[in-house]
């Protein structure tokens, strides 16, 4: 990897598609699209962006796009890092005909604890920068594989090494050891285990779901939370219709997550909440567990704001790869190439409340992935190909 200062002003030119998401920059509607563009960076922030044939001269540095696509730095605002090991069989299994349950975390659970620090912080590490070289420049990590006070903080302390975002996820599972007293384990969730872990996350959140927990333990941990300073999010309506997404809205959650099994109330509330709780899809999963996508075209047309993101994981979902996710939204959810690819970043920007990042504008972060194509629909059209050539995070070329 190498990279180029951050602190010096660098003009990319000759952008054949701009995406900016910023509707007043250029046409396209909510993308902003510019063609034959330019931006300048300058001290890791955008500080001008426009045709590039109108472009301010005397940067230090200049960087040819070649009439090339760039787009906003894809914005990943669920993932699952801290973890040891990894569930092949498991994977294998579920190709050969078994079914997706809660239950398999607890398998990366034993293998997390038994993880040296050294071990989890390189793991991380790895997957941070796969993310990157696949134009991720915001990624929110939670823990969740601990489910020990000492193991919880621990991931916590880990993720935020590598990212802001950090979602405590002490509610992931049922500990083995509360197996026979769940309100046991909430207690401890919303008492010890919060007062260790709160001090290193900005997020909290919970697998509402059968078999990890129900609607009355779920709002007792959010709320909980929520006292200490978290914002809620949650895992939501991923496996069977339930209470997750009506709770994320009644408690004013940045994002009800998963949300594949929706009625129609879900959608309707989902909906009347599209300026605070971002319906964030993550069809890694359903597509690693062999199940029915979530139905992106409902929540769109119902006025939903929706987030697309990978809910990179060992178990459910072992992709790092937001392109990827964006590709099968379009071909298997019901989404255009431009509502993707706006959901991948600006959505994500939204399900993380961050206006400085998502977008191409003057002021917000230099958050950039140029495409080796002449068009951000190619990452729809040309599924599986890695078209990001270069990726600049906070104005730093990586390479
Ligand atoms: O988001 N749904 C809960 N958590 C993860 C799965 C984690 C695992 O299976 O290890 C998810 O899909
Ligand atoms: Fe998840």
């Amino acid at each position: 990897m190498t990279s180029t200062s951050g602190t010096s002003s660098t003009l990319i030119t000759g952008i054949g598609s701009l995406v900016t998401n910023d509707p007043s920059a250029g046409s396209g509607g909510p993308l902003g699209l510019v063609a034959d563009a330019a931006v300048v960076v300058e001290h890791g922030r955008i500080a001008w962006v426009g045709p590039a044939a109108a472009a301010p001269t005397g940067t230090d540095q200049v960087f040819d796009a070649a009439g090339r696509a760039v787009v906003p730095g894809f914005v990943d605002s669920h993932s699952h890092l801290v973890f040891a090991g990894d569930r092949t069989a498991e994977f294998n299994a579920r190709m050969s005909g078994r079914s997706y349950t809660a239950g398999g975390i607890r398998t990366t659970v034993a293998a997390t604890r038994a993880a040296t620090d050294a071990e989890l912080d390189a793991n991380v590490a790895r997957y941070v920068r796969e993310a990157l070289r696949q134009g991720t420049t915001v990624l929110e990590c939670k823990s969740g594989y601990g489910l020990t006070v000492g193991d919880e903080e621990r991931a916590l302390r880990i993720a935020g090494r590598h990212t802001d975002e950090v979602t405590y996820l002490g509610a992931h599972v049922v500990a083995p050891e509360y197996a026979d007293d769940p309100a046991g384990y909430v207690d401890l969730v919303t008492g010890a285990m919060l007062d260790a872990c709160a001090p290193h996350a900005r997020w909290v959140d919970v697998f509402c779901e059968r078999g990890a927990f129900d609607g009355d333990q779920a709002r007792a941990i959010l709320t909980a939370g929520a006292k200490r300073g978290l914002t809620p999010r949650v895992h939501a309506n991923q496996l069977t219709e339930g209470p997750g997404v009506q709770l994320a809205v009644e408690l004013g959650a940045a994002s009800a997550d998963h949300c594949t099994h929706l009625t129609d109330a879900d959608v309707a509330a989902l909906a009347s909440a599209s300026g605070s709780t971002v319906a964030t899809l993550l069809p890694g999963a359903e597509f690693s567990t062999r199940a029915v996508y979530p139905d992106a075209r409902r929540l769109l047309d119902a006025g939903a704001t929706v987030a697309l993101s990978t809910d990179c994981n060992p178990g459910s979902s072992f992709t790092s790869s937001v392109p990827f996710c964006i590709a099968v939204a379009v071909r298997e959810m019901g989404m255009t190439p431009d509502e993707a690819l706006w959901s991948a970043t600006a959505g994500g920007a939204a399900a993380l409340r961050r206006t400085d990042v998502g977008r191409v504008a003057v002021g917000a972060r230099a958050d950039l992935a140029l495409l080796d194509a002449p068009s951000h629909v190619h990452l729809a059209y040309r599924p599986g190909v890695p078209l990001v050539a270069a990726v600049w995070s906070a104005g730093v070329r990586i390479s």
